[in-house]
């Protein structure tokens, strides 16, 4: 399903006292609204420093939904695309939750259209409705869990274990890598992340020919011809734990160049190098750095905390709704022991 991509927003080059200047003031803002910011890898390393410095979190998709309700803070500020915002305030509706941009989406959730999805989810009431949390409040709410890539194989493996049939969507490729490894019976809906699906086979396989020893890292939403070349196929949590656990000193990364930030502090003596993908002088949309992430920046973020204008609203009755597919979820990773936050040398 096509979706429509904005240009690629470059971080912004800013000076070390513009950089100064703007952090000095974010903090100062974040004391006065007692307000911590909630950062994904993928954002600039100007804001996963600054999230480390003011104690709030750099995490990736499950760890930042659960890392909301462990603060006290009044607002949490999630830097990152309007899923993790929305989920945040699905979790947490007595916190203000602020975003840097509201407009930074997904291109999974843009692919799946919650009326769209309801009727397919009508047109096969035999199946459990498992949804990625990549997507919208609304097609959350239509879903009997939601799940993010870092506990997908768990929680589908106990699904088929009791014999359900599941309804997956959006991505599809995720969903197929989890079909591949729990064997169970998935129906997919046809969605796809924009950045990974960029990655391109055959110019990996030539990375992998120039740097034998490199060890191939790959993000689930990649597609199968990438996967197959993987080493380690995993969250971007796991795929940072990668990097420094590995022994390899090379590592070739299918996933946004935001990452590089945490596997380089984690890891600053191994060899990071970037999966091709066509090119900015080709057809690339997104060339490994997700156009929407790319919204969130030191100014977007101060200006945020400045208007207080970006807030994340959901009305009550659908955010009841979507509360239980995704406390399903919280509640499943509390009972299985999966802890996942990646810091220091974790
Ligand atoms: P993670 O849950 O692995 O952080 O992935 C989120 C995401 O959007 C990847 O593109
Ligand atoms: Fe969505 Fe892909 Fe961006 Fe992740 S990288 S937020 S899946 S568009």
């Amino acid at each position: 399903m096509p979706v429509e991509v904005p240009e690629h927003p470059h971080w912004p080059q800013l000076s070390n006292f513009e950089k100064q200047q703007l952090t000095t003031r974010i903090k100062k803002l974040l004391i006065e609204q007692d307000a911590t910011l909630v950062a994904h890898y993928y954002t600039s390393p100007d804001l996963q420093i600054l999230a480390e410095e003011t104690g709030g979190c750099v995490a990736d998709s499950l760890e930042m939904a659960r890392f909301g309700s462990k603060v006290q803070s009044k607002t949490l500020v999630v830097c990152g695309v309007r899923f993790m915002g929305e989920t945040a305030k699905i979790i947490n509706p007595e916190k203000r939750v602020l975003m840097p941009d509201l407009e930074a989406t997904c291109s999974l959730d843009l692919g799946c259209e919650a009326e769209a999805f309801s009727q397919f989810c009508n047109n096969h009431p035999d199946r459990t409705v498992v949804v990625y949390a990549n997507t919208s409040a609304e097609v959350k709410a239509r879903a009997d869990w939601v799940v993010t890539s870092g506990i997908a194989l768990p929680i589908v493996k106990y699904l088929a274990k009791q014999g359900k049939k599941i309804l997956w969507a959006p991505d599809k490729h995720l969903g197929r890598y989890v079909q591949q490894n729990t064997g169970a019976d998935i129906l997919l809906w046809d969605g796809s992340c924009v950045v990974h699906e960029e990655f391109k086979s055959a110019a990996l396989e030539r990375v992998r020919h120039i740097h034998p020893d490199a060890a191939v890292l790959v993000h689930p939403e990649s597609p199968q011809d990438i996967i197959d070349q993987a080493d380690v196929v995993g969250s971007t949590t796991s795929l940072i734990k990668a990097v420094s656990n590995m022994d390899n000193v090379e590592f070739i990364v299918a996933t946004d160049r935001g990452i590089f930030h945490k596997m380089q502090e984690q890891a600053p003596n191994k060899l990071l190098i970037e999966c091709p993908t066509a090119g900015d002088g080709a057809s690339c949309q997104s060339c490994a750095h997700c156009p929407w992430m790319g919204m969130n920046s030191l100014q977007t973020l101060a200006e945020a905390l400045e208007s207080g204008s970006n807030t994340i609203e959901i009305s009550a009755e659908l955010r009841e709704q979507a509360l239980r597919p995704v406390q399903r979820m919280l509640n499943f990773a509390e009972q299985q022991g999966i802890h996942i936050k990646n810091r220091g040398n974790a």
